[in-house]
């Protein structure tokens, strides 16, 4: 996600935050600024677009020096890359100034709160809340401010503060994102991830959940909830700057996957409150809804198989009809559509060119366009009418995996928005679905921590020829996702089936040790696609199952198993899927393939 760095010393802060700032631009970001303390109080610096931007802006400009610094790169989430939504986000005063990452769900609630005490805003974040509850709250010790605003603010956030009132400090508090800070004698830095910080030390303390910390040049001063002083010891890496980078991990895609709880999390609680789902910047009526003559789904790649599912649920919770179809295929099968029609363009990149042509397709036509896009700002979320992003944050690795996942939400939610909507599911059963889809994050974190299973079956099977996924129903669609992964980045040729289609022609390709990865997670149609691996195996395939937890019927049909929790079966591809991703990404790694940046491909396609 963003990037934030600080320094306290004896040197001018601006060049060391410039610094700290480039090494973080891997994370991908859209604008960046930072704030100095100096003689004339706290100065801001801010530019949309790249640091060199920021860095020109600051060329020659004496007001900015001083030794005590926070800077920041912004991906954006509230409000689209610009100077004015870019950190740091000034107080109404300016006394207090500050650098955020994460995401704060409950800011609209806290926005009209401050609103109708009399506070304006400038920009459109979330950030800029937290600023002027500081400000609320201080009341000359910056701890029990910090301590105040925990106690107000909902989902996730490192901060780095500077105040005017103490302007040889800054004062940091994290929940849910990371923050680490390090000393080289009396100077202190801070930064939200390593790489920012090993040209200055390769010793770190890390802040724990809810912990404050007070930078100056006498020393680090750790505080918990309670304001009672902590002692913390330092922890060491050896990483080199690319280890760094992918936070120890080996490549960006198993750092995206293992990313994809917190992604999945962010992404859904911004749009829950208790257990109502919020499209306040949707705002369908069920007027709307009713009157929507066809909803069509259109997309390319994996976003298109994300759309796969999003059908299936649309379809299962509101009975309204719903086609899904290829950007690049749209224009050219002259689809209805009317000022009825609903078109939902998904993207991650927000500027594929099949999508966005679609868009506009269906623009012209005046259907009415949604957006769900993962990059802010991108020509897909300007144009629809209105977008629903998905909070992965920046996606580095070529293939997509944390960003799919987050469109598998979006369509979770919508399709429970728009069933509540026109009361399409029964009231608790909504409830019931919307508990299920909370628990995701949960159920997704499990698997990852059985990753060895999914490792141990990829090393027995990493030379394949060819591999087959087959599932029905939403199982199927999981598939289509699942061969698309391995294709991309492991180059083994792969397809997916619809499994009750194998046998009007697929199954003359199945010989003796064909892999079939047969996906059962979906409980109803469980008993009809083990008929389909009896057919295989008898051809002589070796076939994993994926299945839910417990399900050992599993076992007496398939050579090797692999389960996932169970969840509703609308949800399990958010599950199945998780496996199929550390499938592709053992494959490609035991094989040596260059993972994030597969040969031919691009991250965002942005040709016809
Ligand atoms: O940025 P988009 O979501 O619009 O990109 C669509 C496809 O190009 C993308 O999903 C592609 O298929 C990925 N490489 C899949 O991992």
């Amino acid at each position: 996600m963003c990037g934030i760095v600080g320094y306290v010393g004896r040197e001018d802060a601006a060049p060391f935050l410039i610094e700290g700032l480039r090494r973080l631009e891997y994370r991908g970001y859209d604008s960046a600024g930072i704030a100095v303390s100096t003689e004339n109080g706290i100065v801001v610096r801010k530019s949309k677009g790249r640091l060199s931007a920021l860095e020109e802006k600051i060329r020659g400009d004496h007001m900015i020096s001083g030794n005590v610094g926070i800077g920041h790169t912004r991906w954006a989430t509230h409000g689209e890359p610009s100077d004015v939504n870019a950190h740091p986000q000034p107080s109404a005063s300016g006394r207090f100034v500050v650098v955020h990452n994460g995401v704060i769900d409950n800011y609209l609630e806290l926005k009209n709160h401050l609103i109708r005490r009399g506070y304006e805003f400038a920009s459109e974040t979330d950030t800029e809340v937290i600023a002027h509850l500081i400000e609320r709250y201080y009341n000359g010790d910056m701890v029990d401010a910090l301590n105040k605003l925990q106690t107000r603010l909902k989902g996730s956030y490192s901060l780095g503060v500077l105040s005017a009132d103490n302007p040889g400090q800054i004062a940091v508090i994290r929940k849910d994102s990371p923050l680490i800070l390090g000393e080289r004698g009396d100077e202190k830095m801070l930064a939200s991830d390593i790489p920012a910080m090993l040209k200055f030390t390769r010793d770190f303390y890390e802040l724990g959940e809810g912990e404050i910390a007070i930078l100056s040049r006498e020393g680090i001063a750790f505080y918990d909830s309670d304001k009672e002083a902590l002692s913390k010891s330092t922890f060491h890496v050896d990483w080199d700057m690319d280890a760094a980078e992918k936070g120890g991990y080996e490549h960006f895609m198993i750092k995206e996957i293992m990313e994809q709880p917190r992604a999945i999390s962010d992404t859904i609680t911004p749009r829950l409150d208790g257990d109502k789902v919020l499209f306040g910047d949707f705002n369908l009526t069920a007027e709307d809804i009713a009157g929507f003559d066809k909803i069509y789904i259109t997309a390319c790649g994996s976003a298109y198989h994300a759309g796969i599912i999003g059908k299936y649920v649309i379809q299962s919770l509101t009975r309204k009809s719903v086609d899904v179809e290829l950007a690049s295929e749209f224009r050219y099968g002259d689809p209805i559509i009317s000022e009825k029609t609903l078109v939902i363009v998904v993207s991650q990149s927000g500027e594929t060119a099949d999508s966005l042509a679609a868009l506009r397709y269906a623009k012209a036509k005046g259907a009415r366009v949604l957006g769900v896009v993962n990059v802010v700002g991108s020509s897909i979320a300007k144009e629809a009418d209105v977008t629903l992003f998905t909070n992965a944050g920046p996606e580095i690795a070529v293939a997509t995996t944390k960003a799919y996942s987050c469109q598998l939400i979006i369509f979770y939610l919508l399709a429970v928005y728009m069933a509540e909507k026109i009361g399409s599911v029964a009231e608790t059963e909504r409830r019931r679905l919307l508990e299920e889809i909370k628990a995701l994050p949960g159920k997704v974190a499990k698997i990852l921590e059985n990753k060895d299973d999914v490792q141990r079956f990829a090393a027995l099977h990493f030379n394949a020829r060819d591999v087959f996924f087959i599932g029905r129903g939403m199982d199927y669609g999981a598939g289509l996702e699942g061969s698309l992964k391995l294709k991309e980045i492991s180059y083994i040729h792969s397809e997916a089936y619809a499994a009750g289609e194998l046998k009007h022609g697929t199954i003359a390709l199945i010989e003796r040790d064909s892999l079939v990865v047969a996906i059962a997670a979906n409980r109803r149609l469980f008993d009809k696609l083990i008929s389909n691996v009896m057919v295989v195996k008898a051809r002589g395939a070796c076939v994993c199952g994926v299945t839910w937890e417990g399900n050992k019927v599993i076992e007496e049909s398939c050579d090797f198993a692999l389960y996932v929790p169970e969840t509703e079966d609308l949800f399990a591809p958010s599950l199945s899927v998780i496996t199929l991703q550390l499938f592709s990404y053992y494959v490609a790694s035991m094989r040596g393939a260059d993972i994030d940046k597969p040969r031919n491909l691009a991250k965002s396609v942005t040709i016809e």
